[in-house]
């Protein structure tokens, strides 16, 4: 695997606009009410927010492309860089931090040869860190997407990213 994260974001003519008018138009009714919940959708489509999808649903709701880019960026949720199939949020909050989760990253950025905040080339994976999930008590956590790995040891790193391959 390449160190450098490479990922494809699509340019507006590659936007899939039927795709976007079933989440805005047809899901939502285009209504800017729904603002947060359509870029759930477009992030649910893409596993992130490509820019021209922001400008799409400025012109289809009426609300100014500054607005939108202001909720998409005040949210930690959403995502404006390309992200890969899965998701993996490492945990560092202060009670996993103690039970070891940062040789837990260290295991996956050096498995996956990327450092947090980046994707793996060939788009597999992302990796991000976060300061608390909620579950302290199962420290230390490591979330892949939406399933939850407790008291993950570095040693069982390779086999759960195996899993996701
Ligand atoms: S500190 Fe990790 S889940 Fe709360």
């Amino acid at each position: 695997m390449n160190k450098e994260p490479v990922a494809i974001a699509p340019s507006p003519e590659e936007l899939d606009y039927v795709e976007m008018d079933k989440i805005i138009e047809e899901t939502y009714g285009s209504d800017k009410e729904n603002l947060i919940m359509m870029l759930q959708g477009i992030q649910g489509r893409y596993n992130y927010i490509p820019r021209p999808a922001l400008a799409y649903l400025a012109e289809k709701t009426g609300v100014p492309l500054s607005r939108i880019y202001g909720i998409a960026t005040f949210y930690a949720t959403f995502s404006l860089e390309p992200r890969g199939r899965n998701l993996i949020t490492v945990c560092l909050g202060t009670a996993c931090h103690v039970r070891g989760a940062k040789r837990v990253q260290e295991q996956i950025e050096q498995l996956l040869h990327i450092s947090n905040g980046q994707t793996t080339e060939d788009g597999s994976f992302t990796l991000e860190s976060v300061r608390c999930i909620g579950c302290c008590s199962l420290g230390p956590v490591v979330k892949i997407n939406e399933d939850v790995h407790a008291r993950l040891s570095p040693d069982q790193v390779a086999k759960t990213l195996e899993r996701y391959e």
